[in-house]
């Protein structure tokens, strides 16, 4: 079993559930560290996961015990982090597979990581079974991602402690949320958290409209406001507001709070930033994790493979691997019931029908 790409909070407790599950069935189960990585250097990193290795609760804890990393970031054998050629990658990957006899490779991943490992699998000719994860809740075929309903809980409280400040100041908050392009986390969080406006990336939003909002609120009597701004906006000029050399999304809130203090708002910009991937996993992300790396190990002991596992309409089942990769990412239905809500709310969702 792998963790791949950006953590969450649950990646452990669906580590526990795949191990508890396969040691059952009679099964060795080995953690490899660092995601594919630890198949790539030499020596390989890797353990073998026994109920002993949950003995202390990193179940009920964020992160990932096994490491990860992300698809672009390799580390070399001498400790360089830097990205090493794809030929080396793949000849290592399955020289590693080899090595360590494994039949099968169950990867909780997202969409970033999942086609990147699915190649490298095909390479090594090994059974694949994926399990998302995601705060971004964009993975594609399933409804929730492992990771999610935690990071919503993280800014949700996030709100709930911006809300009073917000209000005893009069200001308008401004809280700039994760999801890169999709902006399920932002929406959410923008009900959850009673949010006055919401920018998503699959709305476009006016800021003259969303100013006219503001002030109409304030008519109303409400003296201050939360807008929450997910990071994959565009401003109203289509440019992104882009950190690390152009690899993540940050900042866009602090564009917009100059735009709204020039408007004559005292307005404050909030980048919440990775504790939206911490904290202890909230019992449906464990609930999540722990019935999904149940359903990897009994479609491995159908004898069924190179399937993902998801989550639909309230039940765990899964899809081909293929028809995963080719669903690609998971965004905001425009016309969908949670935009709906957040509308019949009051909130400003942007330039919806
Ligand atoms: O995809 C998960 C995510 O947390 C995004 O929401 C965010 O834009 C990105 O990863 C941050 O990535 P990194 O861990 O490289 O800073």
């Amino acid at each position: 079993v792998i963790t791949s790409g950006g953590d969450c909070s649950g990646l452990n407790a669906a580590l526990r559930a795949i191990t508890f599950a396969a040691i059952a069935k009679g099964w060795d189960v080995w953690g490899i560290h660092n995601g594919s990585n630890g198949l790539i250097v030499r020596p390989m990193e890797y353990e073998h996961l026994t109920l002993a290795s949950f003995e202390f609760p990193f179940a009920t804890m964020g992160g990932t015990m096994l490491g990860t990393n992300n698809s672009n970031i390799m580390a070399h054998d001498n400790g360089r982090r830097e990205k090493i050629d794809d030929k080396v990658v793949k000849e290592r990957f399955k020289d590693g597979v080899a090595q360590l006899k494994l039949d099968a490779l169950v990867v909780i991943g997202g969409d970033g990581s999942m086609p990147i490992i699915a190649d490298l699998c095909k390479h090594a000719k090994i059974a694949m079974i994926g399990i998302p994860k995601t705060i971004d809740n964009d993975a594609p075929g399933t409804d929730l991602a492992i990771g999610f309903s935690t990071a919503r809980e993280v800014v949700t409280d996030a709100m709930d402690k911006l809300d009073t400040t917000a209000a005893s100041h009069h200001r308008v908050m401004l809280v700039e949320v994760m999801g890169r392009t999709a902006g399920h986390l932002a929406l959410q969080s923008a009900i959850t958290g009673f949010a006055d406006a919401v920018l998503i990336p699959e709305i476009p939003y006016s800021y003259t409209n969303l100013v006219k909002h503001l002030r109409a609120t304030q008519k109303k009597g409400r003296g201050h406001a939360l807008v929450v701004i997910a990071e994959g906006i565009k401003r109203p000029n289509g440019e992104y507001s882009m950190a690390n050399n152009g690899l993540n999304f940050n900042g866009v809130s602090q564009y917009f709070e100059q735009k709204l203090k020039a408007d004559g708002f005292e307005v404050r910009a909030n980048i919440l930033g990775h504790i939206q991937r911490s904290g202890n996993p909230v019992a449906a992300d464990r609930l999540l994790a722990s019935a999904f790396g149940v359903h990897a190990i009994e479609l491995l002991v159908k004898g069924k493979t190179n399937r993902v596992v998801v989550h639909q309409a309230g039940s765990v089942t899964d899809i081909s691997l293929r028809e995963s990769i080719k669903l690609g990412t998971t965004r905001v239905n425009p016309k969908g019931e949670i935009v709906r809500t957040a509308k019949a709310l009051g909130i400003y969702v942007g330039e919806v029908k």
